[in-house]
């Protein structure tokens, strides 16, 4: 760079080089560029500088961290650059938490004792937490950071259905969205081009923008010349074009009433949400590729099988009581302060030194019911008879949704997510045996892919709400929660600070644990240096 001007990207690119994603977010907020708010937000976060690692080794500060999901190894990750000593207690034997990725062998007892293992083929696998990835999330930075390979999650795809029961004419079909969202899109322009036409003399607009927005309105809807929506090729063909005399035939569009009726239009939006819009992400290779990289940036740091019992601390530090699986022995670990990453629902449990206000904000969150199937096919038949090659079936039986898997297309086998469901939806299925899970998720999917009948193979199910050490899926704040408890579960409880999905505005996205991680690194760093600065001003040396 020497002689040269050195661009901000060069810039950025060197603090990379030393200090990682965490430091370029510093030096990116010095410089004034996370004006954009597709950004994450870092607002809080103070990395720990360059500068100040030589205090942080020196102070010599050990934190313990609760929970070796992706918050609890993001924190570990960051203040390890910064030359702290971390070390984590982990209950499982492995490490990502709800960054779980089932395949072949994976074994799994539910919390009122159903047993399972997964009998998916090597090089099948389903993500039974975390599946997607928004493009503006920190996950993205991380993944770059960590040599975490990225392929694209195809979350909206016009191929898949929509299929409605009791939905009035257009029920018990499978039908293209597609198809559906031409549709729409044609009568609806078709409606507003006629008030905009009838209305031009009363609209605020002038007589130019009218006929613009007419103009616009043609397209959007593809209407005739005469603001009609006689239907579109964008809906898809009865016969497709094709070589020689083959035109292709289109089909005539459905009767605006049934569609209103069959309530497929009401999905449309969630395709372009701020989160679920294309694109999307996935790590080549499964979900937990992501607490995979992490955990091999911190060798020797995770204590696994270790039941977290008690949460103390006193002025001066953290004591942790936990079981260790191994041997049912109790022990004790001591730090200067505590990083708790444990869900809520779990967390309640666990006798802590925490407030009274502190106590009932943790009792107070509900947290999502919410499961998924996995469903191992023989055949890819949605890929070959439908040409479906990822993306999501939404429908309003119980199973909700059936994702198509967005690798390895035109394979041989491959895992459906045959449901994926909230709610009561979710808690009913989870109430049921295992065998009753999948015959109902094979009884209603089939009726959408009849192939499911021939080309079955096995399945694996998750209700999140049963698994041990999550009891249900992500923090759910009501408006009046988020007034009256989240902030105190902000609050760091003397030594010991929460972090998590569940301390963000991200909940149930990883983006909320790395970013809330991150938050209470730069807290914790704060108070060792305010602290050092209280000691050398006392004249105390440290250790
Ligand atoms: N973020 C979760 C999802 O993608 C809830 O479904």
């Amino acid at each position: 760079m020497e002689g040269k001007n050195m661009t901000r990207r060069d810039f950025l690119d060197q603090v990379g080089k030393v200090g990682g994603a965490v430091a370029v977010w510093g030096a990116m907020e010095s410089l004034g560029l996370l004006g954009n708010p597709l950004m994450a937000s870092a607002k809080d976060f103070n990395a720990p500088k360059k500068s100040d690692l030589a205090i942080a080794n020196k102070n010599g500060k050990k934190i313990i961290i609760l929970g070796a999901g992706i918050a609890g190894m993001a924190a570990a990750y960051e203040l390890g650059k910064a030359g702290y000593d971390c070390k984590i207690l982990e209950a499982r034997n492995r490490t990502g938490g709800r960054n779980w990725t089932v395949r072949g062998g994976t074994a799994q007892t539910e919390i009122n004792g159903i047993k399972q293992t997964a009998k998916f083929d090597k090089g099948q696998y389903m993500n039974a937490g975390p599946a997607r990835i928004p493009q503006n999330h920190v996950t993205m930075d991380y993944c770059k950071e960590l040599g975490v390979k990225l392929e694209v999650f195809a979350n909206v795809n016009e191929f898949s259905y929509y299929y409605q029961e009791n939905a009035g004419s257009l029920s018990n079909q499978k039908i293209r969205k597609g198809t559906i969202k031409a549709d729409t899109r044609g009568y609806v322009a078709e409606l507003l081009a006629k008030v905009v036409d009838k209305a031009a003399l009363d609209a605020p607009l002038s007589k130019d923008d009218i006929d613009r927005l007419k103009d616009y309105l043609i397209r959007e809807g593809d209407l005739s010349a005469e603001l009609k929506y006689n239907g579109s090729s964008r809906r898809g063909y009865k016969e497709l074009p094709g070589g020689g005399l083959q035109p292709g035939t289109m089909d005539k569009p459905y009767n605006f009433s049934d569609l209103l009726q069959s309530g497929m239009m009401n999905s449309i939006s969630g395709d372009y949400s701020f989160t679920q819009q294309p694109m999307m992400f996935q790590p080549v290779g499964g979900m937990d590729q992501i607490p995979k990289a992490l955990e091999k940036q911190l060798p020797g740091k995770i204590t696994f099988g270790a039941e977290v019992k008690e949460i103390r601390q006193s002025a001066t530090g953290v004591r942790i009581v936990y079981k260790t699986k191994s041997n049912g022995k109790t022990k004790e670990m001591k730090g200067d302060y505590c990083i708790c990453t444990i869900p809520l629902p779990v967390l309640k449990n666990i006798p802590a030194d925490f407030t009274a206000p502190m106590k009932n904000a943790i009792k107070s969150i509900n947290y999502a019911t919410t499961g998924k199937i996995g469903l191992q096919f023989k055949n890819r038949f949605w890929e070959q008879d439908d040409r479906i090659l990822g993306g999501i079936t939404t429908t309003n039986m119980d199973i909700s949704q059936i994702w198509y898997p967005s690798h390895d297309y035109l394979t041989k086998k491959g895992v459906l997510i045959g449901y994926y469901n909230f709610g009561q939806n979710a808690v009913n299925y989870g109430n049921l045996s295992l065998s009753q899970r999948q015959a109902r998720a094979l009884s209603q999917g089939g009726k959408i892919h009849p192939q499911y009948a021939k080309e079955f193979e096995n399945s694996f199910s998750v209700a999140w709400h049963k698994i041990k050490y999550n009891e249900g899926g992500w923090a759910e704040y009501s408006a009046s929660d988020r007034k009256n408890y989240y902030p105190i579960l902000n609050e760091p409880q003397g030594r010991i600070h929460l972090a998590g999905e569940h301390l963000s505005y991200l909940t149930g996205w990883m983006a909320g644990s790395f970013e809330s991680a991150r938050i209470v690194v730069s807290r914790i760093h704060e108070d060792v240096l305010k602290e050092s600065k209280v000691n050398s001003k006392v004249g105390l040396t440290v250790n």
